[in-house]
């Protein structure tokens, strides 16, 4: 097997080489979660690369819960707008026909202090890192999990509308 044919995933999927670019969080979007020329300049360089599969860094379903400031957020359907530089960044991080996985996440626990001191999370349990970062996680109630099954499935929606066989998406957290 040699790393620079075709994988074929059990989903489905087929990747035009077996190497893959790992999750890592950009903070390239605008303070409104909108997706920036920067981001598409990164992702073309990257597509251009060679690697068969991106996955991108945290896109995050609840502007209150931000894994950092200039995290992608999808929170909502998508204005014209977003939609917009969505696509851009789609075309941008596809263009060596490289396949492009969005992460969709909700940072719970790790949701950086400077956005929320008190994030939502499955459970009461801080972050065991010191510094002082991350501030003490308030339980989700059952209503709010099932909002952000919701969240989740809006994100996936609106990233799959610009998918055309070339994404696929993976939660994250
Ligand atoms: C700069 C940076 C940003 C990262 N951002 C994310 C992220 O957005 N989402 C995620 O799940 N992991 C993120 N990670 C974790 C990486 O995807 C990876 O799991 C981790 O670095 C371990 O792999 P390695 O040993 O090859 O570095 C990040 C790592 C780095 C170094």
């Amino acid at each position: 097997m040699r790393i620079a044919e075709p994988l074929r995933l059990p989903c489905g999927a087929t990747l035009p080489n077996r190497l893959a670019k790992g999750a890592m969080t950009e903070g390239l979007a605008t303070a409104n979660g909108v997706p920036t020329p920067a981001l598409d300049r990164l992702y073309r360089c990257w597509s251009e690369g060679g690697a068969g599969m991106h996955l991108t860094g945290n896109v995050i379903i609840d502007r209150d819960h931000l894994e950092r400031p200039g995290n992608v957020i999808i929170d909502r359907p998508p204005s014209a707008d977003m939609k917009a530089a969505l696509a851009s960044w789609a075309k941008a991080g596809t263009v060596a026909g490289n396949h492009l996985w969005m992460q969709i996440s909700h940072a719970g626990r790790q949701t950086q202090a400077i956005v929320n001191k008190t994030p939502k999370a499955p459970s009461a349990v801080p972050l065991g890192l010191p510094g002082g970062q991350f501030g003490m996680p308030v339980p989700l109630t059952d209503g709010e999990i099932k909002d952000l099954i919701q969240r989740f499935a809006i994100a996936a929606a609106a990233w799959l509308g610009f998918c055309a066989g070339q994404f696929a998406l993976v939660a994250g957290r």
